[in-house]
């Protein structure tokens, strides 16, 4: 398949969540950093933060936008006026930090992220967004909003066991058909495989639903350095083990097959969304803290 535009071929942009059960695995490094590879290949990309609690793509960027999504969802500002533009023109829609507003999400509030959504992706190929971790401030009614998810894991078993209830979680609370894993910080492809395994076999078993392997992402020093700079690694230095590993990501997300009909957000408006979560099962681990 070719790169062309996805949005020639179908209106507005894919959502795309970026989610975890546990913190800190990598989420935000993934969002930038995909978006920069999907960047490179032509496509039309934007970034929503929806890390209200520790929202951090702007400062991975090295931006400093006047205002956040916070101020779209109060209705103080229209999705337009909060959007900024990063590295290579990405579009960025901060979060804030400490912005608990999606933590008390009305009605009116759902209305105005939903048509934020809709505005922001008229114009783009792709619009990732970014997730805090874990089962609460309405994580789940906001990966329900997108297209696709990606749910990012570790290799320990703490973020195996917090990415089972995930994915546990949103099986039974959303309508995605698949669910892509990603592997993060793996030693090498080989380890990569074995966690999605441990993984899969797991909700093949106890949920009777395949989860599909989007790939890993190396361990690499060099990820890390990239924050201090600034500046995505892959463009900083597309070189790297991991930015390789995030262009084939990317790659791979560019040539997903067309979804049918496309997610028409004016069924998520307030009127039919979001339905309260189902109880956890006990015992699920999901962390709730970042
Ligand atoms: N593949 C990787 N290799 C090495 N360090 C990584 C990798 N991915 C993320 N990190 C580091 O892990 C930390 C958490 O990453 P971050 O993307 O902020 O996670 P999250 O958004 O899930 O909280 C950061 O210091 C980041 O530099
Ligand atoms: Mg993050």
């Amino acid at each position: 398949m070719t790169l062309q535009s996805s949005a020639a071929r179908r209106h507005g942009a894919v959502t795309v969540a970026i989610t975890s059960g546990k913190g800190g695995v990598g989420k935000t490094s993934l969002a930038v950093n995909l978006a920069a590879a999907l960047r490179a290949m032509g496509q039309r990309i934007g970034i929503l933060d929806a890390d209200f609690g520790l929202g951090s793509v702007d400062v991975m960027l090295g931006l400093a936008p006047a205002a956040h999504l916070g101020a779209v969802l109060n209705g103080e500002c229209a999705m337009g006026d909060v959007v900024v533009d990063g590295p290579a023109g990405i579009r960025i829609v901060a979060a804030g930090s400490g912005i608990r507003a999606l933590t008390t999400l009305g009605a009116p509030q759902w209305d105005r992220l939903v048509d934020g959504l809709r505005e922001l992706g008229a114009s783009l190929d792709f619009l990732l967004v970014d997730t805090s971790p874990g089962i609460g401030d309405h994580v789940i009614d906001v990966v329900r909003l997108a297209d696709r998810v990606i749910v990012v894991t570790g290799n320990e078993p703490t973020s195996l066991v917090d990415a089972y209830a995930m994915v546990k979680l949103l099986l039974s609370a959303s309508a995605h058909r698949e669910i892509g894993i990603v592997v993060n910080a793996a030693q090498d492809a080989d380890e990569g495989q074995r966690v999605f395994r441990q993984l899969e076999s797991a909700t093949r078993r106890f949920l009777g639903r395949p989860i599909r392997y989007y790939g890993c992402i190396e361990r690499d020093p060099a990820v890390s350095e990239a924050v201090f700079s600034q500046t995505p690694l892959v463009m900083d230095r597309p070189d790297a083990a991991a930015s390789r590993a995030y262009r084939r990501l990317a790659l791979r997300v560019v040539n997903w097959p067309s979804r049918g009909p496309a997610v028409d957000l004016a069924d998520r408006r307030s009127a039919s969304a979001p339905a309260p979560l189902p109880a956890m099962s006990a015992g699920t681990g999901v962390s709730r803290c970042a």
